[in-house]
């Protein structure tokens, strides 16, 4: 018996000597340490020793069995940091490799543009309002003193919901519905979709973009409107851009103007992009009709305010001589890259 052990003692170690793997060393432990293992086995049959071998070989037994438990422990650690180094080895990084460029989109003209416009006004002390698309004709039409039948109702056709309900067709109404909630002073901007039935052409489309302004206050004038318009012209199209106001008619402001800013191609010599006229209209403008007050609640002998309303996508095509409107909403990505 004695034999045996030292056999199986060598034969384990030889074989561990060899392994390459922890499969491998776990098919040795099971072998010789294991339930059925072959120094399980000798130990069972233990019993049938005389009582003066068996402390001698049992004593030897568990020295067999704990030198082959150090064996296999130090076996396992060495596979184990060899495996931890070849993978080490592997996973080695090349920091001087170029990184994945991800391709980033780019921000659309109209958002460019918008943003600009935010913050001019922004800058002036402005806050942002906004009002919904889908609009009461009271807001969209009537209380900016546009009754039915009234011919400017002509050129703001829309998309009628019912009798009463409208996709919005100018981005006035927030003016009625802040003048609604709010009492003076008020300065505010609403940027925002609006609606018309109008065709798809170059400069024309169903659905586009306005900002609206309003300031009412105590002695709010003509000359404060111009200023502040002066500002934003110069902000957006370059420090050395004029402004001109053209006497119009709006029914919600008297007087009324449209404002054109000195050609941004040309100066205002004249040239292909103004038609020869060295001017480009870019908004409607106005005083606040008193009626328009009076119709919020609020006293147009003890407030005055003035109100514009410019088109981002007309602002959008000036600011990057864009000559196509569809072009805006085609999102073909070599022309938004541009941008
Ligand atoms: N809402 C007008 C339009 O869509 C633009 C406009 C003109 C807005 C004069 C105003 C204004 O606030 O005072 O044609």
């Amino acid at each position: 018996m004695k034999e045996q052990l030292n056999s199986i003692k060598d034969q384990a170690e030889k074989e561990l000597s060899g392994i390459t793997s922890i499969q491998e060393l776990e098919n040795i432990r099971v072998k010789y340490l294991g339930k059925k293992g072959e120094l399980t086995s000798v130990l069972r049959g233990m019993g049938a020793l005389s009582a003066e071998e068996r402390p001698i070989i049992g004593q030897l037994a568990n020295e067999v069995r704990s030198f082959l438990e150090e064996k296999l422990e130090a076996a396992k650690n060495e596979l184990v940091s060899k495996e931890r180094t070849a993978r080490l080895e592997k996973e080695v990084i090349d920091v001087t490799i170029p990184g994945k460029v991800k391709a980033l989109g780019k921000k659309h003209p109209l958002s460019i543009v918008l943003d600009e416009i935010k913050d001019v006004f922004i800058g002036m002390g402005y806050e942002i309002a906004e009002g919904p698309e889908v609009e009461l004709d009271y807001y969209n039409f009537e209380a900016l003193n546009i009754p039915k039948n009234h011919p400017a109702r002509d050129v703001q056709d829309t998309f009628y919901i019912n009798e009463n309900m409208v996709l919005r067709t100018q981005t006035s109404p927030v003016q009625v519905r802040v003048m609604e909630q709010k009492k003076p002073p008020i300065k505010i901007i609403c940027p925002g979709r609006v609606y018309r039935s109008d065709a798809v052409d170059a400069t024309h489309s169903p659905v586009f973009h306005q900002v609206e302004g309003l300031v009412v206050d105590k002695g709010v004038t003509m000359g404060d409107l111009i200023g502040t318009l002066q500002v934003f012209a110069k902000s957006l199209f370059g420090e050395n851009t004029k402004i001109r106001l053209r006497p119009h008619h709006f029914p919600f402001t008297e007087p009324s103007a449209e404002v054109d800013v000195s050609c941004w191609t040309c100066g205002g010599n004249g040239c292909r992009v103004c038609k020869g006229e060295g001017w480009i209209e870019i908004l409607g403008a106005g005083m606040v009709h008193p009626k328009v007050l009076e119709n919020c609640g609020i006293d147009p002998e003890v407030y005055s305010g003035f109100a514009f309303g410019l088109g981002v996508e007309r602002t959008a095509m000036g600011r990057f001589n864009i000559d196509d409107l569809r072009l805006l909403y085609e999102n073909d990505i070599r022309f938004l890259k541009q941008f």
